[in-house]
């Protein structure tokens, strides 16, 4: 099924930050939507030098650019310069530096936070590294509690975030922040990128990140189950 919509976004130019499968699908989604997007990464000449894939589904950086020239790369810090919204999509245990490389951020900055605290450190498959009294999007708030940390996209396989309608039915879609305005901003989002209204489960304050991310156990649970990651969760009364 394909949605024929039409949303007046909010953005014009977009920083994700993180070059891997997530960055790549949502950077790629956006260009084609019609925004200026500004792939982040650490060091610019390493990331477009790499010519491995990553396993993940995600291709080497330059192939990408290459098929998106409107695609522009940057490190995190030249990335987030005028962004109006940043996409938090780099590696968990790397969430909290990555910021930190980006520098000074601006009062009321939305960031939309995929992020998983995965600890793969003693293999496949991961342990979270946070406790369950919180979470890395509220790790990250507390932080920078001048922005506005918006947690969602983190519990389904990153094709199905921006295409949700692949599956025969698209389930459920959370979302979770401490502001009202920004949630708005990216659920506005999330409909450009496929997501009816009634698919999108508001789960209130940033708490509900805790639960998002603690779902990841059983997700890769389901994964190894099934052997694939083509699925995603429902909600029924
Ligand atoms: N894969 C999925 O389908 C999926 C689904 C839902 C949620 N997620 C979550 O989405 C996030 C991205 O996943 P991914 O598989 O696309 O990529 P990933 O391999 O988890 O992360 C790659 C990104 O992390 C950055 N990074 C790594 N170490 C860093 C450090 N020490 N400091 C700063 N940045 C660092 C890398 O920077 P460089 O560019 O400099 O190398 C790269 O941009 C993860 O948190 C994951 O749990 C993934």
């Amino acid at each position: 099924m394909t949605l024929n919509i039409t949303i007046n976004l909010p953005y014009k130019t977009i920083a994700v930050f993180g070059t891997g499968s997530v960055g790549q699908t949502i950077a790629k989604k956006l260009v084609h939507l019609g925004h200026t997007v500004v792939i982040g990464t650490r060091n610019v000449s390493e990331s477009l030098a790499k010519t491995e894939s990553d396993g993940m589904g995600g291709q080497p950086i330059s192939n990408l650019i290459e098929a998106n020239p409107t695609l522009k790369i940057a490190t995190f810090a030249e990335d987030k310069l005028g962004a109006d919204l940043i996409i938090l999509a780099v590696s968990g245990k790397a969430a909290l530096s990555a910021l930190e490389l980006a520098g000074e951020l601006p009062a009321g900055q939305i960031v939309l936070d995929i992020t998983n605290p995965l600890d793969f450190s003693n293999g496949f498959p991961p342990s979270l590294f946070t406790p369950s009294t919180t979470s890395l999007s509220e790790q990250i708030q507390a932080k920078y509690p001048h922005i506005h940390i918006v947690k969602s996209l983190n519990t389904m396989a990153n094709n199905l975030m921006v295409n949700p309608t692949q599956l025969k039915e698209s389930g459920v879609n959370f979302i979770c922040g401490n502001d009202n305005e920004a949630k708005n901003h990216i659920k506005t989002l999330l409909k450009s990128f496929g997501w009816e209204e009634s698919s999108i489960m508001d789960l209130g304050d940033l708490v509900g990140a805790r639960g998002m991310e603690m779902s990841l156990p059983l997700w890769i649970r389901v994964f190894q189950s099934r052997g694939n990651g083509n699925f995603n969760w429902k909600i029924v009364d």
